[in-house]
């Protein structure tokens, strides 16, 4: 990896998260306000050919994986032209998706056939009722179908994220974890995290220790597996059981002296940190017509202010940040 994207604690960058929408088809009570927020004029956003310069540039400098996240990637109409395009660049070895899985399943055959390696699937409930309470729009079944498809088309990776939340899913958790028995997927249990309008609350938040515990009770020889560096989940395995869980502890054990991820808003900010505001638009330096080593310097700069980790529980709610709709996580 360059010194361009090694930073000031060295740690070295090569995972890339590239947001290319900021709408969705959802409006998920963890990510958003209810009334949604205000959208980009379409102007602002970047276009194919700025998202694939980026990305060829960060894979000349040692990206090895990117990730395609929005809002809702398949609500961006050229979501398989995007992914066949990175499938090009030589040195890329992995291609994954974070999607809410409504409108995905007839596009994955596609996305499959044009070297998406990894889908991430938003799923936090698989209760009717509850899926509407979340997301506060229906389609439990549509997202059931795209994991059903995914499972089929054998990608190497499916993963299922659950953001655990007291009094709304946390019961659910059993129910998740028994997923795993006959399906190879991994389960990500997510701690609770606060961002800009979503109302989170400390007392809302299920920690990773109460999780496991709570599954220990069910599955004593639940069992932790070797931690892959740059891994955002604490993974673990039922013995016999064909697939995984994690645990993404955000909140209560940070994993930000091993963070390998950079983002891209899709603004076109680079972002360096989830919770950071350090952003510089790379944008308006494509726009204004400035070469791929003068790119390279401003990203090199932004780079080296990443704080050594976020600021914790207590700070954080209180920090000013951009909605997880306009991350992209
Ligand atoms: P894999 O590549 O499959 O490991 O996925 P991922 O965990 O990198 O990405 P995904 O989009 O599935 O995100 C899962 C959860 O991890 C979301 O809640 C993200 O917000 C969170 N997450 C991802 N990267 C970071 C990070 O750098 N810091 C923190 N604190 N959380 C992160
Ligand atoms: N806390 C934790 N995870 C979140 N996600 C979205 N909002 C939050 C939040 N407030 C997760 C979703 C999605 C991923 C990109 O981020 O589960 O899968
Ligand atoms: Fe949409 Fe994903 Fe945010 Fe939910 S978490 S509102 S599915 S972008």
């Amino acid at each position: 990896v360059s010194h361009y994207l090694t930073d000031t604690f060295n740690r070295q960058h090569d995972y890339l998260r590239i947001s290319i929408t900021e709408r969705c088809n959802l409006r998920c009570l963890y990510c958003m306000p209810e009334e949604g927020i205000e959208l980009s004029p379409s102007t602002h956003l970047l276009t194919t050919e700025e998202i694939i310069r980026i990305a060829r540039l960060f894979v000349s400098q040692g990206v090895r994986k990117i990730r395609l996240t929005g809002g809702e990637p398949s609500v961006r109409r050229d979501l398989v032209d995007i992914v066949s395009a990175l499938h090009e660049i030589p040195g890329l070895d992995e291609i994954c998706i974070t999607s809410n899985g409504l409108a995905l399943h007839r596009k994955l055959p596609k996305l499959a056939m044009n070297g998406l390696t990894a889908l991430n699937l938003s799923l936090d409930t698989l209760v009717d009722g509850k899926f509407q309470m979340i997301t506060r729009r229906n389609g439990l079944s549509a997202v059931l179908r795209s994991l059903e498809t995914a499972l089929k088309l054998g990608l190497p990776k499916v993963k299922l994220n659950v953001v655990v939340m007291s009094g709304v899913n946390e019961e659910e958790v059993l129910s998740f974890v028994k997923m795993t028995k006959d399906y190879p997927l991994e389960v990500r249990f997510i701690e609770y995290m606060p961002f800009g309008g979503n109302k989170w609350s400390g007392d809302k938040m299920v920690t990773y220790e109460d999780m496991l515990s709570n599954i220990e009770v069910v599955y004593p020889e639940v069992t932790r597996l070797k931690h892959k560096p740059g891994d955002t989940a604490k993974v673990y395995q039922i013995p016999g059981f064909r697939g995984k869980i994690g645990f993404i502890t955000s909140m209560t054990e940070n994993f930000c002296s091993t963070c390998t991820r950079l983002r891209i808003t899709s603004d076109g900010n680079l972002k360096v940190c989830l919770f950071g505001n350090e952003e510089v638009s790379l944008r308006d330096l494509m726009r204004e017509g400035v070469s791929d080593s003068e790119l390279l310097e401003a990203i090199g700069k932004a780079v080296k202010l990443k704080k050594e980790k976020h600021a914790g529980l207590g700070e954080l709610e209180n920090m000013p940040n951009r909605p997880m709709i306009l991350i992209g996580g």
